[in-house]
């Protein structure tokens, strides 16, 4: 069955930890937590001080998605804080081995993502290494973006890839998932569905949860 992540992006930070209880509640599987540094992507979002504060206000996994360049210099402050899987970008990282090997090292989910412009050959190398795909169906940044053309195509690129290779990671998708396409991304490949704005600007983020996941 799908997993759904929702993305504390389009959360209200003013009462986040309610926020976190409130899709925790909900039936969130994950709870997926966007770090942006200013220098990847242009915003500035969040730092390990406010991902303490959401482990403290959940039993969930934090799937940590790291937006930010030398990654590898953050990997043992994200984990302290709580962070059960980080995910980095394979257009971030220097040494992707080392970077995922010390994810590893931390006790902590190795994700690698790539932006929609990333031909899945850049993590092809990989896959033996990584416990999850993030396959970006937006260019990072921003909540609320539309789903980008072609990324059902790389979603199931992506399920072909791990079949080939015999390789077992998860795959996820981020970026424009909502009740009227999370069917389609599931059947093309992902097992993970990430959403921001379609659940937290919901009224009822427990029955968009059950809708996305097509119950
Ligand atoms: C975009 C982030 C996403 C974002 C998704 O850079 O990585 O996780 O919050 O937001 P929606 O679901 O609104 O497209
Ligand atoms: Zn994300």
């Amino acid at each position: 069955m799908a997993s759904i992540a929702p993305s504390i992006l389009s959360a209200d930070f003013g009462r986040l930890a309610e926020e976190v209880r409130a899709v925790t509640a909900g039936g969130a599987d994950l709870v997926h937590v966007d770090v942006m540094d200013g220098r990847f992507v242009p915003p500035i979002t969040i730092g390990p001080i406010v991902v303490a504060a959401i482990r403290r206000a959940t039993h969930l996994p934090l799937d940590v998605h790291l937006m930010i360049d030398t990654p590898e210099r953050q990997v043992d402050e994200f984990v302290r804080a709580g962070a059960n899987g980080l995910t980095v970008h394979v257009e971030a990282a220097r040494d992707v081995p080392a970077l995922l090997a010390a994810i590893a090292q931390h006790g902590a989910r190795r994700g690698l993502a790539l932006n929609p412009p990333t031909s899945l050959d850049a993590v092809r190398p990989f896959v033996h290494a990584i416990d999850l795909l993030l396959v970006m169906s937006v260019n990072p940044g921003w909540g609320g973006q539309p789903f980008v053309d072609g990324s059902l195509e790389k979603l199931a690129a992506a399920r072909r890839l791990r079949s080939e290779t015999g390789a077992r990671f998860v795959i996820e998708v981020d970026g424009g998932i909502k009740p009227h396409n999370a069917a389609e991304a599931l059947a093309a490949g992902a097992d993970v569905l990430v959403a921001g704005s379609a659940i937290f600007e919901s009224a009822d983020y427990a029955a968009t949860i059950r809708s996305l996941r097509g119950a």
